[in-house]
């Protein structure tokens, strides 16, 4: 939800601060724009549309600068325009200010402001924020450091902030409370970013921003960090930033999305790396080993998400339930927040995030900690905010994820959640050890599978034809696979634009049914499962109403396969596991249908990957 950049050394400014937009891209494409520091004056330049066309539009201008902030948006307030594009400057041109979350009280703000005679150029929350540091730093005399942390202890809402100033040329300052900002120190000299993509080429030596930090960078000298409330120093805490710039590339494949989904075989391995001792019969997750007993001990398990991570969550319900018998609740972060829920001490909330960085979800698991609950974290992104949140938590390892719709995220999500509840089931002595032994001996088989299932990407490609000009589209699955369904039809509708709705097969009667004619592709996850034969029935029910079926069935079977209009086999696994299959081809087929609509698969239109507003 919108990215920050900004670098101050003795470097060109301009090159590494488009290359960082670049590389965020992905959590916003609204709008982009930077204010580059030129002297004693501020160069801004900032227009509708992509970081392509900031650029495009920086070619033929005065781009000299060793300093500078860069931003690329997600409208949340005020339409995707030039004028309300951030960096926004304040009255007299002296200070620009680039912002990502969102300012709540900006209407009483902006009121006051305006009646002092303030002239607000944007529709934006974020002006309010440099009108008002403007206003503190003239009337109070004091540094604009202080002005800055004046004026945010009257702003609620969420912010990263980075701010620019004439008169101080080569000087950035940055805030945090609530969403991401980390800063990497080169060779006298600072780079910043929402995450570390824009910083990784340059240094990993790296401090991540806490909520309340004020934090002053300028070449030659010293980070300074202090506390927005009681302005006490802070000393900044240097960290290895875990990623590298080869992960970032494309690597050869036309979309990120198309590399992540053939990564998958690889971030599953990763993510049950040094985890699965087979000969030894442990399951160890190294960051939760600590709280395990209160997990087995747990009077219920709440797990909160949202997205992809929603859909990870309603597998490992399944997972929890059957081989650690113990009760599960799946709930969107976003409502669990606002419902006041009753949370005991006893209760464990399980929070996934591929970022680590949604609002919600951080939201929800703050409030699962002020009521006393254990909470536990599964987060792909090393050193978010939800890592630094939790009291414990496991990574999914499965590497930076660039295209906005979640794919190998997901499945090494749901493989973490396995590995966690085979190694609770073990310890609370609810899975007998023959059991344990197959579901470990599918597991490391999985990412054999997926491969398998990839070299179907030539069929399913041609299967992906029939569906360019369909409007709507069902998903059916039963059990483990009516996730599967959900995270199928979510895939196609973000990225193809056609609008899909996942359903439990059998409660297609009870409506959906009513929309099934020769026009509607059903697609119908029908792998061998215990409900099987119900999920046939379902078929008939749909064959019936002439309906187009595309199956994705066990290899081997013929029942289904002759039913289906088009059929994609898939090799067989234990039933638990085989979400982490099933979803692979619904993955490519939402892939390819995107590409034949002509859509930009890796960054949908009105999507972001990183959510980090409510
Ligand atoms: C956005 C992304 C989804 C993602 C969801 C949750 O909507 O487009 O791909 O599943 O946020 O994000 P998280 O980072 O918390 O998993």
């Amino acid at each position: 939800m919108c990215g920050i950049v900004a670098y101050t050394g003795s470097n060109e400014a301009y090159p590494i601060l488009i290359k960082g937009l670049k590389r965020l891209e992905y959590r916003g494409y609204d709008s982009a724009g930077v204010a580059l520091s030129q002297g004693n004056k501020i160069g801004l330049y900032k227009c509708r549309g992509r970081v392509a066309d900031l650029d495009l539009f920086c070619s033929d201008k005065d781009i000299k600068a060793c300093a500078g902030i860069a931003h690329t948006r997600w409208a949340t307030h005020g339409e995707p325009n030039t004028q309300n594009a951030h960096p926004h400057l304040s009255e007299d041109g002296k200070i620009a200010l680039i912002h990502n979350g969102i300012v709540e009280n900006y209407l009483v703000l902006k009121k006051e402001l305006m009646s002092r005679g303030y002239k607000f150029q944007s529709n934006t929350d974020t002006e309010v924020l440099v009108h008002l540091i403007q206003d503190i730093f003239v009337k109070e005399q004091v540094p604009l450091e202080e002005a800055v942390r004046i004026a945010l202890g009257g702003v609620v809402g969420t912010y990263a902030l980075a701010i620019l100033s004439a008169d101080n040329p080569g000087q950035i300052i940055l805030a945090k409370k609530g969403s991401p900002l980390l800063i990497g120190i080169g060779d006298n000299e600072y780079y910043v970013g929402s995450d570390g993509a824009p910083i990784v080429e340059y240094t990993k030596k790296v401090v991540y921003l806490e909520d309340g930090d004020v934090a002053v960078v300028a070449p030659q000298k010293k980070l300074v960090i202090r506390n927005i409330n009681d302005n006490a120093k802070k000393r900044p805490y240097w960290q290895k930033l875990e990623m590298n710039l080869e992960q970032l590339e494309k690597d050869g494949f036309e979309h990120y999305m198309l590399k992540e989904i053939f990564e998958q075989p690889k971030a599953i391995r990763d993510s049950m790396r040094g985890r699965l001792n087979v000969q030894k019969d442990v399951v160890s997750l190294g960051g939760i080993i600590e709280y395990e007993t209160k997990m087995m001990n747990a009077r219920r398990f709440i797990i909160v998400a949202c997205g992809t991570s929603y859909h990870a969550g309603l597998v490992a319900e399944y997972l929890f339930e059957n081989i650690a018998r113990i009760p599960v609740e799946v709930e969107y972060a976003s409502e669990f927040r606002y419902r006041n829920p009753l949370i005991y001490e006893d209760d464990v909330i399980i929070a996934i995030s591929q970022s680590g960085e949604t609002a919600d979800t951080i939201a929800a698991v703050e409030l699962a900690k002020r009521k006393g609950a254990t909470v536990i974290g599964i987060c792909n992104v090393v050193g978010s905010t939800l890592a630094r949140a939790t009291n414990a938590g496991s990574y999914t390892h499965a590497g930076p994820e660039i295209g906005v719709a979640s794919t190998k995220a997901f499945t090494a999500q749901v493989t973490v959640l396995t590995l966690m509840a085979l190694s609770i089931a073990r310890k609370k002595g609810t899975l007998a050890l023959s059991e344990y032994h197959q579901i470990i001996g599918c597991l490391e088989d999985i990412p054999e599978k997926v491969n398998e299932i990839l070299q179907l990407d030539d069929i399913i490609k041609d299967i992906s034809t029939h569906f360019v000009n369909k409007r709507n589209a069902i998903y059916l699955g039963r059990g483990v696979n009516y996730p599967v369904a959900l995270e199928g039809a979510l895939k196609l509708k973000e990225i193809s634009y056609i609008h899909a709705e996942g359903y439990p097969s059998a409660e297609m009667k009870h409506g959906p049914i009513a929309l099934i004619d020769e026009e509607m592709p059903v697609i119908v996850l029908a792998t061998e499962q215990e409900t099987y034969e119900k999920t046939v029935s379902n078929i008939q029910e749909v064959i019936a109403r002439k309906g187009r079926i595309i199956s994705i069935v066990t290899k081997g079977d013929t029942l289904v396969k002759e039913m289906s209009n088009y059929c994609i086999e898939i090799p067989a696994t234990t039933e638990l596991l085989t979400p982490l299959i099933s979803c692979i081809p619904l993955q490519l087929l939402a892939y390819h249908v995107a590409v034949l609509r002509g859509c930009n698969v890796d960054k949908p239109r009105n999507l972001a990957k990183s959510v980090s507003v409510e």
